[in-house]
């Protein structure tokens, strides 16, 4: 399928970005075809299982259920990190949980997705939503939690209503509710949407809008494991670590580790986007050579050469092509180039794109979704974008690069929460490794100014 069929695609079906059958060891994107998404489909295809694994409900047989510990240290063992962006190991962020805690606990998912160039946690939703409210039970009953919530991004509605409709299924069928399974373990789970505002997919900014907020983030400490949802012990994950959750517990910690890397379980999904043949969402091993997921992504664009990649969503740093075509798609080997995997959203750009003008694109998003609590982000993010405006439309100044730099400088580590420190990393890596594109601009602005001097 080439690049025209695929968006004739979207176009007629919304968001068919999963079912090219391009996948390596996929479990999370496995054999979905856009219309298996029903309970009955799931538990065709082993859903559920998991759970009736840890409550001793498997079919046929009442086996002795795992103990919570069990649970939590499977995870543990799998190396699963949080795929919202930070790559936070999921095991230990759940033994963080005060399980003794005598009152109210909940669980969170941040289905919120608003990184650029992610797409992928909508797609999980949309077309195997069972997965992640197994996931979610899963981890309800090894955290001791009674009640959660899906905050689900804003503007893809049906999205929201195709969750709510899995979960009328699951609670119809017994799996959520009271007394899950004839268990002694009860869960209730809802869905929330929000209106699309980035800043609400950072946590506390979530619980925030979750309570009926301006969706603000908060100071941490205190963190959401004590201080959470109206001010409860409360545990948040995104929508696709929830959704490896029953692999993991199916198959053993080590059985998910083993099919990445160490320090790096599982697989993992991209949202390859930019100037590739076949974008699309490609669920891959972690570890994976940067290499062959642009190759499962039909290539760079024909007659182009690979420019750079933002390999993780726009907050993450860019690499130049010569360094990201030795890179494997893992948090370390990608961190240790100067990036971060975050999202998982492979930005690819070929040699027709201008830097400085990618630049104005990502430093305008930030500015624009700054939500104004802390003064370096509020009046940073808008000066950079300001002065980045100026130079792509010839009126740089020499003293510019410096000052963006400076301006990055006073905002990162500076803020409340890290969409300061994202607006102002891709800031300094363009400048870092594109420089020669800035100066170009900024001497034929100055050649100009003294000609009509
Ligand atoms: C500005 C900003 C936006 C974020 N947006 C998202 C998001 O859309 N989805 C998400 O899961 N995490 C997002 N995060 C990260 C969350 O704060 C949090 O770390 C994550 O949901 C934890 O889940 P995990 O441990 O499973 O990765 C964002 C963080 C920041 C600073
Ligand atoms: S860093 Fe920016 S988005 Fe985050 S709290 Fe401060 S002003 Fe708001």
């Amino acid at each position: 399928m080439n690049v025209d069929q695929i968006l004739d695609q979207f176009e007629a079906t919304g968001t068919q970005t999963c079912f090219h059958g391009r996948h390596i060891e996929p479990q999370i994107y496995k054999d979905l075809d856009g219309t298996n998404w029903r309970l009955k489909d799931y538990v065709a295809r082993g859903g559920y299982a998991a759970l009736r694994k840890i409550l001793g409900k498997e079919e046929g047989a009442e086996t002795e259920p795992l103990t919570q510990d069990q649970v939590i240290a499977t995870v543990k063992e799998s190396v699963l990190r949080g795929r919202g962006g930070a790559g936070f190991p999921t095991g230990l962020k759940w033994s963080f949980m005060p399980r003794q805690f005598p009152g109210q606990k909940y669980l969170v998912c941040n289905s919120d997705e608003g990184e650029p160039g992610t797409c992928k946690d909508r797609d999980i939703l949309m077309y195997n939503p069972h997965i992640v409210i197994e996931g979610m039970i899963i981890a309800a009953y090894a955290m001791g939690i009674s009640v959660g919530y899906n905050y689900i991004h804003g503007e893809i509605f049906q999205v929201y209503d195709r969750f709510e409709e899995a979960l009328q299924e699951a609670r119809d069928a017994g799996m959520l509710g009271q007394n899950i399974l004839g268990s002694a373990f009860s869960f209730q789970l809802h869905a929330a949407h929000g209106f699309g505002a980035y800043i609400c997919g950072e946590e506390t900014a979530l619980l925030e809008s979750l309570e009926g907020k301006k969706g603000q983030p908060r100071f941490k400490p205190p963190f959401p494991a004590s201080f959470g949802l109206y001010g409860k012990p409360t545990t948040i994950n995104n929508t696709e670590t929830f959704a490896a959750v029953p692999w993991v517990i199916r198959h053993g910690g080590q059985a998910y580790l083993d099919i990445g890397k160490p320090n790096n379980g599982g697989t993992k999904i991209f949202s390859v986007s930019g100037d590739v043949e076949l974008p699309g969402n490609y669920e891959v091993p972690m570890g994976t050579p940067f290499a062959k997921l642009l190759e499962l992504a039909g290539g760079v664009r024909k007659g182009r050469t690979l420019k750079a990649v933002i390999p993780g969503g726009s907050s993450s740093p860019v690499i130049p092509a010569a360094q990201m075509m030795e890179l494997t798609m893992d948090y370390d080997a990608i961190a240790k180039a100067g990036s971060m995997l975050g999202s998982g959203a492979v930005i690819v750009m070929d040699d027709s794109r201008n830097m400085v003008e990618s630049l104005l694109r990502l430093s305008y998003f930030y500015s624009h979704e700054s939500c104004g609590q802390c003064t370096p982000c509020r009046e940073g993010t808008g000066w950079m974008w300001r002065v980045v405006d100026r130079i792509w439309h010839g009126h740089g100044r020499r003293e510019d690069l410096d000052l963006l730099n400076s301006v990055a400088d006073n905002i990162q580590g500076r803020t409340i929460c890290a969409l300061g420190d994202a607006a102002a990393m891709p800031v300094r890596a363009m400048i870092k490794h594109f420089r020669p594109e800035f100066e170009a601009l900024i001497e034929q602005a100055a050649q100009r100014g003294a000609a009509h001097a």
